[in-house]
């Protein structure tokens, strides 16, 4: 017999039950299900609901069921459709009557968005504290490679020297403002369903004040349809999980890249690649690729959620059953490749010779010596004009800018003197480039330190 089965008179096809059910993922919410229901009944007491004896021993009961689930001794029965369900039938099959009254004022509409509000807190704090580890490791990397020069790209065509540690602390902003995002999904998470009852709240004076200081929500919602209904904060998160996704694809991209025989930047530990089962000399970064390719996956969960949620009339619709797939899924993907990311970046062999040779090729101080001529007067737009001319001839001559005499560079403007070849140097080229947010090895290192405060007091 169903909990709901008074109004029946026929049992659900088997067929239907297992189509409805939905235990065998959202078994998950058992330790959220029954601290919600911890605290309900305890505020049945409270308000005189229920007698005190009763929501004692219920109390009881819930808590050897949370143990015993955790021991793996509660098989959950499909037939009961849900966690929720589940637990409450326990619950009744274990003490009887007085189970029976747990679900006074209260609804599964608003207990399954309660559960759900409290799995993504728990979750937002631990997917947090894996960017911390990441971008940890990543200031860890970059402060023994502020000096270390390579090729900044735009359009994948070199463009100008920057040092490895500049770009590696490009992604720490990033991350940065990953966790901002989840903090701020976190706050729209934190207030409390619980009390909106089925779509219309409830005629038992509830105290939601109580339930919420007991289950640590902030705030109370202020809307029985909305709270019952709203999937907002997964979509948000959802949302900012792709993000999340999406540097560690852009930046798995490049890993990609940097380890290819024509870049050679950079040499993966032989714990986070693969070989080949056919060609015995491949060495491949398949730790990169399937974060890449898991990113699509993530995109999937947060189109599917949209898609859900598009066209579903106030208030709860069955629709809504389908949100805790692709969060779940979402949150799993994610918890999963950022630790193993992590690993990958801490053991990253780079390749220095490698990434000097590639900045000094393809005239990436093209942009220095323009401003060399105009810092001696001459407008830039004309330094540019000069200066391009002088790349197209050193192209056809098969040589870079400072391989030119001064003899030559004279012929082309009297303004050039000796130190030239200093102001075209890569670390000139770097290190003059001193304003905030610049790759000079004193910005870079007060940009770390700026981080690594920000890390190790707030987190
Ligand atoms: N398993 C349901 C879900 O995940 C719980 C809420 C069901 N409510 C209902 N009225 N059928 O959405």
């Amino acid at each position: 017999m169903k909990l709901w089965g008074g109004r029946f008179q026929k049992s659900a096809d088997k067929l239907t039950d297992d189509f409805n059910s939905s235990i065998h993922f959202d078994q998950r919410l058992y330790k959220q299900d029954i601290l919600g229901s911890l605290a309900h009944v305890k505020m049945l007491a409270v308000q005189q609901i229920i007698p005190l004896e009763d929501s004692l021993l219920i109390q009881k009961s819930l808590k050897e069921i949370l143990s015993d689930i955790e021991d793996g001794k509660v098989e959950f029965d499909v037939a009961a459709e849900d966690i929720h369900m589940n637990i409450e039938q326990i619950l009744i099959s274990r003490i009887g009557e007085v189970g029976k009254k747990l679900h006074t004022g209260r609804s599964r509409n608003d207990q399954v968005a309660l559960d759900i509000r409290m799995y993504l807190k728990e979750e937002i704090y631990n997917i947090k504290n894996h960017i911390t580890n990441l971008q940890k490791a990543l200031l860890n990397t970059a402060k023994e490679h502020t000096r270390t020069i390579m090729p900044g790209y735009t359009h994948l065509q070199k463009a100008q020297p920057i040092s490895f540690a500049h770009h590696l602390t490009a992604y720490v902003e990033m991350f940065k403002r990953d966790k901002e995002r989840l903090e701020d999904a976190y706050k729209r998470i934190n207030a409390l369903p619980l009390g909106s009852g089925a779509l219309a709240g409830t005629t038992y004076p509830l105290d939601r004040e109580f339930v919420a200081k007991e289950l640590d929500f902030a705030e109370i919602s202020l809307n029985s349809l909305d709270a019952v209904s709203d999937r907002d904060f997964c979509i948000e998160l959802l949302s900012a999980l792709s993000i999340i996704m999406m540097h560690l694809s852009r930046f798995s991209e490049e890993i990609i890249i940097w380890c290819s025989h024509e870049f050679q930047f950079v040499e993966l530990d032989d714990a986070f690649s693969t070989g080949s089962s056919i060609m015995p000399q491949k060495k491949n970064p398949d730790i990169a690729e399937l974060v890449r390719g898991k990113t699509g996956r993530v995109y999937g969960s947060l189109m599917a959620l949209l898609t859900t949620m598009k066209s579903l009339p106030l208030a709860y619709n069955k629709d809504m059953q389908e949100d805790k797939e692709p969060v779940f899924d979402a949150i799993d993907t994610v918890k999963m490749c950022l630790p193993v990311f992590t690993d990958m970046i801490r053991t990253l062999k780079i390749n220095k010779a490698k990434m000097y040779q590639g900045a000094k090729g393809g005239f990436t101080n093209a942009t220095d010596l323009a401003d060399y001529l105009t810092k001696k007067g001459i407008a830039f737009r004309d330094s540019h004009e000069i200066v391009g001319k002088i790349v197209f001839s050193c192209i056809q001559r098969g040589i870079g800018l400072e391989d030119m005499t001064l003899e030559e560079y004279k012929t082309l403007s009297p303004l050039i003197e000796e130190d030239v070849f200093k102001a075209i140097s890569l670390e000139e080229c770097v290190n003059k480039r001193n304003i905030i947010g610049g790759p000079a090895e004193e910005t870079v290192k007060k940009a770390i330190e700026i981080n690594e405060k920000l890390l190790y007091t707030n987190h």
